[in-house]
């Protein structure tokens, strides 16, 4: 028993929280390029100008858009800690030769949409933005790994936001459906396992209320599911070998209290968060309870019968998921220093539980459970596609102690191994932020998730050299075992 033959082992980073160039190779800005740093306290901000032109900032959304007049515009006086990043972009060969010297048998990243078509359809292929990602295709696949690519990862071109209104309107399913397109024709040489969209259901509507904002997302989710299918459909017609899964933001949680009001609320926040994109991308349409969900936030997304054909032929093959850390649930009123944050979603504190130093539950159990859960729902081929944890980290002379980052791991790991054993059907794990890079909650790149450490800080400081933490031999060690060495 273990991990079958052939299991994927690596690591997941994505193009706007590492590659940084961000106005190199032709690459066109993208909503987080106008974003600062927050803390271990504080989400990062988005800075603009409002409609009388004055300076303004606010919290950054993982779709994000300005009302009507605003402008996104650069500040002389802030650091964009997005705009280096760790600049894979011109470090790519190097963080690849690590990758590979950890044996790394996949890995994945998103291709950013704004060096692919940087003004969209209109206005034509960015031909440096292709070769780049190609060669990055290319030398991994040299390599040793079979990658695993997402095309979106909250991050559309800002010309975009600007010519259609953002993912409020069709036209960007269109947008989407052509980038893809374009991934698939030139990289399916390297590249035979895609996702449509990075956590998919991160934008879904969880308080409730019937306000402008839960309602303009489920519009933008519905045109997003539709821009997914349809390009899932385009995958199998251009190469039938390719194989397009769907990415969801994992969230396991438990009931506070046995009230049977506390079970419920646990529930309906797993069918709302989870299934009502999941259920929808695995089976092709959307399940009974989006009835309640539509009822609740007094809405319905416009489904036409071209786009209920689109969700039924264009169903995913796999289901990707990422999951960190879990919540608690509670109908009852609780004081506010019982609550706690994780990812992009604040919760009930859990007494069982520890916690990192941004609020993130580590629950290795409920990971086995929640693998457990959703291959009973799906019966399909699982990937995990992230799993990982922040820590502030100082590196001496080339070394770093992380010995959290391992024990968070190796207990994932472990519960991952007996799951396995228990029939779930996952074939492959990445672990995220395999190499430091920016938080996308708190835009920090001292928020580290890496096995490998990158120099370069939440100001601007840094020589960016790259140097191997203790982690980085241990998950050799795992991956050359199979996941027996732990
Ligand atoms: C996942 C996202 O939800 O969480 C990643 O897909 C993100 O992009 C990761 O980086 C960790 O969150 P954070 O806020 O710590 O970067």
């Amino acid at each position: 028993m273990g991990f079958p033959k052939g299991f994927l082992w690596g690591g997941s980073i994505s193009a706007a929280q590492i590659e940084g160039a961000w106005d190199e190779g032709g690459k066109s800005p993208v909503s987080v390029d106008y974003c600062t740093a927050g803390s271990t306290t504080k989400r990062r901000e988005i800075w603009y100008l409002d409609q009388n032109g004055q300076r303004a900032h606010r919290y950054w959304e993982p779709v994000d858009e300005l009302d009507e007049g605003c402008r996104f515009k650069l500040f002389d006086d802030l650091h964009y800690t997005n705009h280096v990043a760790s600049d894979f972009y011109h470090h790519y060969k190097e963080d690849l030769k690590l990758f590979k010297e950890m044996g790394y048998t996949t890995f994945n990243t998103s291709i950013s949409w704004a060096r692919i078509l940087p003004y969209g359809m209109k206005g034509g292929v960015n031909q440096e933005g292709v070769e780049f990602y190609r060669d990055v295709f290319k030398t991994a696949v040299e390599y040793g790994m079979d990658p695993v690519i997402t095309l979106y990862k909250y991050d559309e071109p800002v010309s975009l936001l600007e010519q259609h209104g953002g993912w409020r309107n069709r036209a960007m399913i269109d947008e989407f459906v052509a980038f893809a397109k374009i991934c698939f024709k030139e990289y399916k040489e390297y590249v035979n396992k895609w996702m449509t969209f990075n956590e998919i259901n991160i934008i879904m509507p969880l308080d409730g209320q019937p306000s402008k904002k839960n309602q303009r997302n489920l519009i933008y989710l519905h045109n997003q599911l539709v821009a997914a299918a349809r390009a899932t459909i385009a995958a199998h017609e251009i190469d039938e070998h390719l194989k397009v899964g769907c990415m969801i933001c994992g969230n396991m949680s438990y009931p506070l209290t046995p009230d049977p009001l506390d079970a419920l609320k646990r529930y309906e926040k797993f069918q709302d968060f989870f299934c009502y994109s999941a259920d929808t991308q695995m089976r092709g349409y959307y399940p009974p309870f989006a009835k309640r969900i539509w009822k609740q936030y007094g809405i319905k997304p416009q489904i036409t019968e071209q786009d209920r054909k689109d969700l039924m032929n264009g169903k995913a093959d796999f289901i990707g998921f990422s999951y960190y850390s879990s919540g608690v649930v509670t109908t009852h009123e609780i004081d506010a220093n019982q609550t706690t944050e994780g990812n992009i979603l604040g919760t009930v504190k859990n007494p069982y539980l520890k916690a990192n130093a941004w609020g993130w539950q580590i629950d290795p159990i409920g990971f086995r459970h929640f693998l457990h859960i959703i291959n009973d729902r799906y019966n399909a081929p699982i990937f995990d596609v992230e799993n990982g944890i922040g820590l502030i980290e100082k590196e001496e002379n080339g070394i770093c102690h992380d010995p959290e980052r391992i024990a968070y791991h190796r207990e994932h790991i472990k519960q991952m191994r007996q799951a396995v054993d228990e029939g779930v059907n996952l074939f492959g794990y990445t672990t995220w932020g395999c190499i430091d890079l920016v938080s996308a909650g708190t835009g920090q790149m001292d928020k580290r998730y890496g096995f490998i450490y990158v120099d370069m800080d939440d100001e601007g400081h840094g020589d960016l050299h790259r140097s191997r933490k203790d982690s980085f031999y241990w998950y050799k060690k795992v991956i050359a075992s199979n996941g027996e060495d732990l």
